[in-house]
């Protein structure tokens, strides 16, 4: 696998931070140079040939990705910036129009700070309350906690599919169909999963996900937002601009419809060109096919950790419910050190609170050392992984006092 990736291919690093962002395979990066090659042009603006052209292979590509994840409609494919602009503008787009005073919102503890700081905000701004679902020792929701949790009171649920930092794989269809039960949306995060697992947003029946392009091979910069279109279509615009507008008058102006209506101003046409481009190999490869190659290394890469007796592994215990990353850290070593040597190794991990404040709060720690996962990584990887770890123990080891 690693030959598709040209930065793999001719470097001698362990990359472990997929996670972070994934590497590119060289078709994307292809994709994305003959576009500026042969249709570079601003869509939906020019009456020529090569504007029309860059129109069309944009437009494909949203119909690619509906048909990716399923979607009843193409027009409910909205492009973004990334999964944090998707969430923003659920927020302040749905949230800011929907949320009443006493109305709750309610997330779980592990939520990546895109998908809890601005639900701070738009409850402050509604009078609403943000409650959260806390994990149990297995690093997990119980059905429990979020029986408890969702309530009659409860209008808007969001969710991480894969938490960032835990790699816990929520269940979210239990999640949504409570919440619904309960009168409220949800908001599933896919930015974890969906290079891991097939997604169908139908058989989920989720209001809204979002994923971020560049964690799953495509460039950085592009990001999707998919929302039922009945939905979508009560929601008022989020960014204003060129090419949301139907008509604009001196004093008031009419919105087009969607997709148009979310995406304001010139858009990342070389990254859909480049999201277009991962999905065809991701679909190339085929799930299946990247799920047998992740479970075998990272079933390897639990049972190796979890040999070293001088580290402390926040995972859950059941691996049925663990995809992609492992957060772990070495007793009394800080993370950053532990980064650091493994970098001298030409070992890349990424080491701190992972945009999960709250969550380190709540496990009384102030970072984690986090190795992540595809399927370009190999059991050598995780061998280079395991040596590097156990040589850095070795260097820190007269200085520990735990
Ligand atoms: N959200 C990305 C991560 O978890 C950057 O590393």
């Amino acid at each position: 696998m690693k030959r598709d990736f040209p930065l793999l291919e001719n470097s001698n690093i362990v990359y472990l931070d997929s996670g972070a962002t994934s590497q590119k395979p060289k078709q994307v990066i292809q994709a994305v140079q003959e576009f500026y090659n042969k249709y570079n042009a601003n869509p939906h603006r020019g009456a020529y040939d090569l504007s029309a052209e860059a129109t069309e292979i944009y437009e494909n590509t949203r119909t690619k990705i509906s048909e990716f994840i399923n979607a009843k409609n193409r027009e409910e494919i909205i492009f973004s910036k990334n999964a944090t602009e998707s969430l923003n503008l659920i927020a302040y787009s749905y949230g800011m129009g929907n949320l009443k005073e006493d109305d709750e919102v309610v997330i779980s503890i592990m939520e990546h700070h895109s998908n809890l700081v601005p639900w701070q905000k738009v409850t402050k701004a509604t009078g609403s309350k943000l409650k959260y679902m806390y994990i149990n020792d297995q690093f997990e929701l119980s059905n429990q906690e979020i029986e408890t949790k969702i309530t009659d009171k409860t209008k808007i649920v969001g969710i991480a599919h894969v938490s960032n930092a835990l790699g816990t794989i929520n269940n979210v269809k239990k999640i949504i169909e409570y919440a619904h039960k309960k009168g409220a949306i949800v908001i599933v995060d896919a930015s974890q999963s969906i290079s891991h697992m097939k997604i169908d947003v139908q058989e989920l029946d989720c209001d809204f996900l979002v994923f971020s392009g560049h964690k799953m091979l495509a460039p950085l910069g592009i990001g999707v937002l998919y929302g039922k279109k009945e939905i979508l279509d009560k929601m008022s615009p989020f960014l204003m601009g060129g090419d949301m507008i139907e008509y604009v008058y001196e004093q008031e102006t009419t919105f087009a419809p969607l997709p148009n209506k979310f995406e304001a101003g010139t858009q990342n046409v070389e990254g859909v060109i480049g999201l277009g481009s991962a999905i065809e190999y991701i679909q190339k490869i085929g799930y299946d096919k990247i799920q047998e190659i992740e479970k075998n290394v990272i079933l390897y890469a639990r049972q190796e950790l979890s040999k070293l007796e001088f580290m402390t592994l926040y995972l859950t215990p059941n691996e049925e419910n663990h995809s992609g990353v492992i957060s772990f850290n070495i007793k009394g070593v800080h993370p950053h050190d532990v980064a650091s040597i493994l970098n001298s190794m030409n070992i890349c991990i990424r080491s701190g609170n992972h945009c999960a404040q709250p969550l380190m709060r709540f496990l009384n720690i102030d970072s984690t050392c986090r190795a992540s996962f595809s399927f370009y990584n190999t059991k050598e990887d995780v061998d280079k992984l395991i040596e590097g770890l156990k040589k850095t123990y070795e260097m820190f080891k007269k200085y520990i006092s735990i």
